[in-house]
């Protein structure tokens, strides 16, 4: 059958999925699938039925794509597509209500606070120690992300982030490396570790510097790699989620893990985590994007 990369979208994070999705076309194609780029900020999703498609890959980032509105509107057309349903996507597009969800299911994640224009923002430095990220609830890609570093910096970081959404969370940073772990139809695959070049894997290091390095294996010992990734299945199932996804988190300086958010469409750009990923497991990005087109059928 006919199938339909989603691409592109109206977040800001448009110009990544642009990216995204020329990787999982080319991929589609080169399997002799029939597949093509459809863009929802071009034309209605209606569209798909007048077209002819069957099935859909969704590689939008970000509101309208990553967030339950896109699935929703497939659902009502009863078109299948990749990735979480309306519920895991709009859960997992939140940082807030994700948290709040594995804060109940008792898993480790870092401590955190609301922050609004009224906030005492030296007593959120205070107790949550700096250094400390801020990030609106809803964006992908770092955009709108600010790490404070110095004791007063709370209040413009806020006012940077609340741009983009105004629901901003201040959140504790742990220095002990950045990681993330791929899950693909309930099984996880290597963790890989970030190490930017720069102040913090920010949307610059993420998409086009070259000197971010990435380890995987990650050097986390298989003892407690299989720890994480029992944490990553069960945060994953706690948000109801299915096909495929990545789960970011921090380790402390004494070996404890912390989980930061999903990602229910996760980046495949030339430079994203969960290609490295499979591909540390011996799978090429053409037998990845296959394997997650396949979920479709599930
Ligand atoms: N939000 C980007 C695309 C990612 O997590 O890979
Ligand atoms: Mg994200």
């Amino acid at each position: 059958g006919k199938v339909a990369v989603l691409m592109g979208g109206t977040s800001s994070e448009r110009e990544v999925s642009l990216m995204s999705g020329a990787g999982v076309l080319a991929a589609l194609q080169s399997r002799g699938i029939d597949a093509h780029k459809f863009d929802p900020a071009e034309k209605p999703l209606s569209a798909l039925k007048d077209e002819g498609f069957d099935r859909v890959f969704i590689i939008l980032h970000g509101p309208f794509g990553e967030d339950g509105t896109v699935q929703g509107a497939l659902e009502v057309l009863g078109m299948p597509y990749t990735g979480c349903g309306v519920m895991a996507s709009a859960i997992g597009m939140d940082k807030l209500r994700t948290k709040l969800v594995w804060q109940a299911l008792g898993l480790p994640i870092p401590a955190f606070e609301l922050v609004n224009a009224n906030s005492d923002f030296a007593a959120i430095e205070k107790k949550l120690g700096l250094p400390l990220f801020v990030k609106p609830a809803t964006e992908g890609s770092s955009v709108g992300v600010v790490k404070v570093k110095e004791a007063g910096g709370l209040k413009a970081a806020f006012e940077e982030a609340v741009k983009y959404d105004p629901l901003v969370l201040a959140e504790t940073f742990m220095g002990g490396g950045e990681y993330t772990t791929a899950i693909l139809d309930g099984e996880t695959l290597p963790a890989v570790k970030i190490e930017p070049a720069t102040e913090f894997y920010d949307y610059d290091a993420k998409y086009f510097r070259d000197d971010t390095k990435y380890l995987c294996p990650c050097g986390l010992s298989a003892e407690k790699e299989a720890q994480i990734a029992a944490d990553v299945k069960k945060a994953f199932w706690g948000i109801g989620g299915k096909s495929w996804a990545r789960v970011d988190f921090l380790m402390d300086d004494a070996g404890n893990h912390f989980l930061l958010e999903v990602n229910t469409a996760p980046g495949m750009t030339s430079h994203s985590l969960f290609p490295m990923a499979a591909r540390a497991k011996g799978m090429s990005y053409e037998d990845l994007v296959v394997r997650i087109l396949d979920t479709t059928l599930a």
